[in-house]
């Protein structure tokens, strides 16, 4: 639907819609390339803060795409206005992760069933304890299956959104390969919690760019390649 100047963050342009499904890319640039790539037709629906927009098409269905910047508070913001006034329904968070586990390597797609923070957010919701941080499950089995399909090699388990970039503690790492976590990254906790807040849907699909353990790092052609496994399984979800 279009609205115009309801919202802090997000001003539709020229009437174009916000389709019901969302692909969000930390960097809005990124935002730009998988509109000019991957949709027919794009229009650009934001420029505010330059936090870049679009809608198109993608096999014959509408889908928009749209940076979220870093970390848990920024994806809070545009996540909310997304789902609260502008009546998205779902929101596929597509970003990079560094790799914890023996279970990934670089160039995996990682799709985040759960995921740990250490990000206080969720407590401004008032529920005792932890609240859960968990993908929608019909969304994760729709993207194993496309996976699937596309003979991607994607690895389903839990991730780690880390309030930091550079963490001070040396031994956190280990700890939480120690439970599990594939990998570690900076939004999906915020962006489960919003839809969760919003009852909406989401989920995290990841490429494994970096190997905290190996050492193991992707050139940017490699970026560029494993990138594209990532999508496809995304556009494939989004369609479904
Ligand atoms: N995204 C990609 N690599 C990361 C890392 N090592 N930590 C947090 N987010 C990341």
């Amino acid at each position: 639907m279009a609205k115009t100047s309801i919202s802090a963050s997000i001003t539709v342009k020229d009437n174009t819609d916000i389709a019901k499904v969302v692909l969000m890319p930390g960097d809005p640039l990124r935002a730009k390339h998988v509109a000019d790539h991957y949709l027919e037709n794009p229009v650009c629906f934001n420029t505010i803060r330059n936090m870049l927009g679009y809608t198109g098409t993608y096999r014959g269905k509408k889908i928009s795409v749209m940076g979220s910047g870093m970390g848990i508070p920024s994806l809070g913001i545009y996540a909310t206005e997304l789902y609260n006034q502008f009546d998205v329904d779902a929101i596929i968070r597509i970003g990079s992760a560094g790799g914890l586990s023996d279970k990934v390597k670089v160039r995996d797609v990682v799709i985040a069933m759960a995921a740990s923070t250490n990000s206080s957010y969720g407590d401004a919701y008032g529920i005792p304890g932890q609240l859960a941080a968990a993908a929608d499950y019909g969304m994760l089995a729709d993207s194993v299956a496309a996976a699937k399909e596309l003979k991607v090699n994607a690895v389903v388990g839990n991730v780690y959104s880390s309030d930091f970039f550079y963490y001070p503690q040396s031994d956190l790492n280990q700890k939480l390969r120690d439970f599990g976590h594939l990998a570690v990254e900076m939004e999906a906790a915020g962006l489960y919690w919003t839809a969760a807040a919003c009852h909406k849907k989401a989920l995290s699909i990841l490429t494994i760019s970096d190997h905290i353990f190996t050492g193991e790092a992707l050139s940017a052609e490699e970026r560029q390649n494993s990138f594209h496994d990532m999508m496809k399984v995304a556009l494939e979800t989004a369609w479904h």
